[in-house]
């Protein structure tokens, strides 16, 4: 990827996607399932661009939603209905019958309280909800606190008696038709036995629920499979897909994993320029054009992400450690601390990498700042598939409600 063409081009900061990179992520996991019925649903939250969202679905892929939002973007890529799942456990009653109205794959419930009112919405409508329930398998996946899921402490599923029981419930309900079993730990998973710990013990529920005669058909495994920031040691998608298909051996369910992370991160590039070289006594800063509002993951969880000072040698004599920052104002705008850099002059390039997810679908207008421009690369072409945002973007539901100034 020409990083100095595109950023000449597009202006900074902006996001930069290798779509051939996606296709080829999505194609190593669906690969690795093959022979086995499975669907890779791809997990919208991670980079929800429209184009991202139907290039995937152009390959297969289908969609993991988290709000309605999620969803209607889904449709309008091209996801087909019946491989878009809708997950989360804080979902409202309009998005709820939003769901059952488009007729997707299935509602992933994550509470009884929600299963009630899933319920009673499908009956109003006149509709039968398929559902999944997600199963909390108590299960410490070994990532940071924040994206940590499968716990007890965890505000997410139900624990197994009460997912047994619901089952029950369901199954004798004429409104919903329990069709799925979910389980999800947490992201950026490095180590598989939790995972693999979490699918035996959610397959034995499975076994039970179908030998009470719940007719499931989907055995969905959630997403989180890590990926390489700094020098972590990835999941083998062949030996996740093996162990898996293992852990439901014998049973005829359908495999539905849930990536973000693992098809769009590598691939995506944050390109920022740099405005100022700020010294402080011995303290050296780099002022780039991009903040903490167009990526905040070094911020809010003091992430790494590798910084490359582009068209210049990383190994260079004269490098110095410096703090690469934004210009938002808080101290926790930067990009990377105590980074050693070579001398640098106002204009130079950096690429930030691994920020394909949670990079621009976490960003925000903080500070009024104008959100970024996205862009795909795709067999060796380049076209915009987000402008950046305009001053009038940021003000039109706010002009139009000013009182007239005297
Ligand atoms: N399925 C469920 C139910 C989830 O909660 C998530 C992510 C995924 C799938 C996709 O996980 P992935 O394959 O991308 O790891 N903002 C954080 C990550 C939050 C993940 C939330 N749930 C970050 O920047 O690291």
């Amino acid at each position: 990827m020409d990083y100095q063409a595109l950023s000449n081009r597009y202006g900074t900061p902006l996001f930069a996607y290798d779509f051939d990179r996606f296709s080829a992520q999505y194609a190593l996991l669906k690969d690795a399932f093959s022979g086995s019925k499975s669907l890779i649903a791809y997990a919208v939250k991670a980079n929800s661009n429209l184009s991202t969202i139907s290039h995937l679905a152009a390959q297969g892929a289908g969609a993991d939603c988290v709000s309605f939002g999620e969803v209607k973007r889904a449709l309008i890529a091209g996801v087909p209905k019946y491989k878009i799942i809708f997950s989360g456990i804080g979902k409202r009653d309009d998005e709820i019958a939003g769901a059952l109205n488009e007729d997707i794959l299935f509602i992933n419930i994550e509470s009884e309280a929600e299963l009630a009112r899933v319920e009673a919405i499908a009956l109003e409508l006149g509709k039968v909800a398929r559902i999944s329930i997600r199963v909390n398998p108590a299960i410490d996946p070994k990532t940071h606190p924040y994206i940590s899921t499968g716990l007890r402490e965890n505000k997410f599923g139900v624990d197994i008696p009460t997912a047994q029981r619901l089952y029950l419930h369901a199954k004798n309900s004429a409104a919903v038709d329990p069709i799925g079993i979910h389980f999800h730990i947490g992201s950026q998973l490095t180590d598989l036995a939790p995972i693999l710990e979490a699918a035996h013990k959610v397959a034995e529920l499975a076994r039970t629920l179908i030998a009470l005669g719940i007719e499931l058909k989907f055995f969905d495994v959630g997403g989180g499979i890590g990926v390489v920031y700094k020098d972590e040691t990835p999941i083998d998608p062949n030996e996740y897909a093996k162990g898996i298909l293992s852990a439901i051996k014998g049973l005829d369910l359908t495999v539905i994993c849930e990536p973000g992370r693992f098809l769009v991160s590598e691939a995506g590039f944050f390109l920022t320029r740099v405005l100022y070289e700020k010294r402080s006594g011995d303290k050296r800063f780099v002022v780039v054009d991009g903040a903490m509002n167009d990526l905040i993951r070094p911020a809010l969880y003091h992430a790494y992400h590798r910084v490359e000072v582009v068209g210049k040698p990383s190994a260079d004599a004269n490098e110095t450690l410096c703090d690469v920052v934004g210009p938002v104002c808080e101290s926790g705008d930067f990009f990377a601390k105590n980074l050693p850099l070579p001398p640098i002059v106002r204009g130079d390039l950096l690429a930030i990498h691994t920020a394909g997810a949670y990079g621009f679908s976490m960003s925000s207008n903080y500070n009024t700042r104008r959100r970024a421009a996205e862009i795909a690369v795709e067999n060796g072409v380049d076209r915009l598939i987000r402008e950046r945002e305009t001053y009038d973007d940021l003000f039109a539901s706010e002009t139009k409600l000013l009182k007239a100034s005297k």
